[in-house]
């Protein structure tokens, strides 16, 4: 009989279309995310679970599943998978890189422009109805030109990013990431930097690294007093990596001057005080929100997912190791 694949939450119909040629597919029917009791009794009678980055996909919900033969996140961060735990159950677990990368990278340039130009506030005065009419000393922003470009844990996303800045001729630093990018290096000249200069180096810092051990709260009360007065901080990559009530300080005291954020500590809620701040411009977590991404996210995750279910090779997996004991 047809396998059964449990997907936690509607995507983009082509991926459902995919999964639906080879298996029984159960799609959560709730505009939310399930509960973990939802999770784990649909997890109980699952061979395949595609999942969000808010399922948590542990050693519970393995436990739970004793039919499962894998798990395809329906994201590029996989900081919500025990991948340790997957590997030891040989369960391969994958994750969307690739096909969401120029959206991210898109939309953290959007903050950076939106943060840099106050565009969000002048949109705001526009719609109240106030504008007094052209004035010299309204809305001074930042001119990104030429401003050095800190790109904090490049990967695909931060080297996306560094070529979407070519035009505004922005030096470019970098720290952390796996490991030196030489793309990076060699085609856009960046320089790394150990933490402590990259953030009194750079004008404007994005965060595209993953959250890990290394990088959960990297940017916090020491880091902003680094920053320049005038730096712009822009994070695309997991809410942790600032310690957000920090973020609120250094923003309401102008230790740093601007911030655009589409991730948070504890989404979906804002630590108290930012929302009130001028200096910030706050999106939704839609840094993968285009049609062609999420549409290429729904395609590869259920790639992976009939892959694992096939015993084939999953094009991103992320613990390949356990396809070879198999
Ligand atoms: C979204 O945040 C993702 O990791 O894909
Ligand atoms: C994510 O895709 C990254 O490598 O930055």
């Amino acid at each position: 009989s047809r396998p059964r694949i449990v997907v936690t939450r509607a995507i983009p119909e082509p991926g459902l279309d995919l999964l639906r040629r080879h298996a029984a597919v159960w799609v959560n029917p709730e505009d939310r995310p399930l509960t973990r009791d939802e999770l784990l009794t649909q997890a109980a009678t699952a061979h395949g679970v595609m999942g969000l980055l808010t399922d948590r996909i542990d050693a519970g919900f393995f436990e739970a599943a004793p039919l499962l033969r894998g798990y395809a996140n329906y994201a590029v961060g996989y900081d919500n998978i025990d991948v340790p735990e997957a590997t030891r159950r040989g369960l391969p677990v994958s994750n969307t890189p690739d096909v969401l990368t120029l959206a991210t990278a898109e939309l953290a340039f959007g903050l950076l422009l939106a943060a840099a130009r106050q565009i969000v506030a002048a949109d705001a005065v526009m719609r109240s109805g106030n504008w007094p009419g052209w004035g010299p000393l309204q809305f001074i922003g930042t001119q990104l030109t030429g401003r050095t470009l800190g790109i904090f844990g490049p990967g695909r996303i931060g080297l996306a990013l560094a070529r979407l800045s070519r035009g505004f001729d922005m030096p470019i630093v970098a720290c952390g990431g796996r490991k030196p990018n030489d793309t990076l290096v060699r085609e856009l000249g960046a320089r790394y930097l150990p933490f402590e200069d990259f953030l009194a180096t750079a004008d404007v810092i994005a965060i595209t690294a993953p959250l890990t051990p290394q990088t959960r709260h990297a940017f916090d009360a020491a880091a902003f007093a680094r920053m320049k007065p005038t730096a712009i901080l822009v994070n695309t990559g997991r809410g942790p990596i600032i310690d957000e009530a920090a973020l609120v300080t250094a923003l309401a005291h102008g230790q740093i001057a601007a911030a655009g954020l589409d991730v948070y500590e504890f989404e979906p809620r804002m630590a108290e005080g930012l929302a009130a701040l001028k200096n910030v411009v706050i999106t939704p977590h839609i840094g993968s929100a285009t049609r062609t991404a999420r549409d290429g996210m729904a395609v590869l995750a259920a790639q992976n997912l009939l892959a694992m279910l096939d015993g084939t090779t999953p094009p991103t997996c992320l613990n390949p190791e356990v396809l070879a004991r198999s």
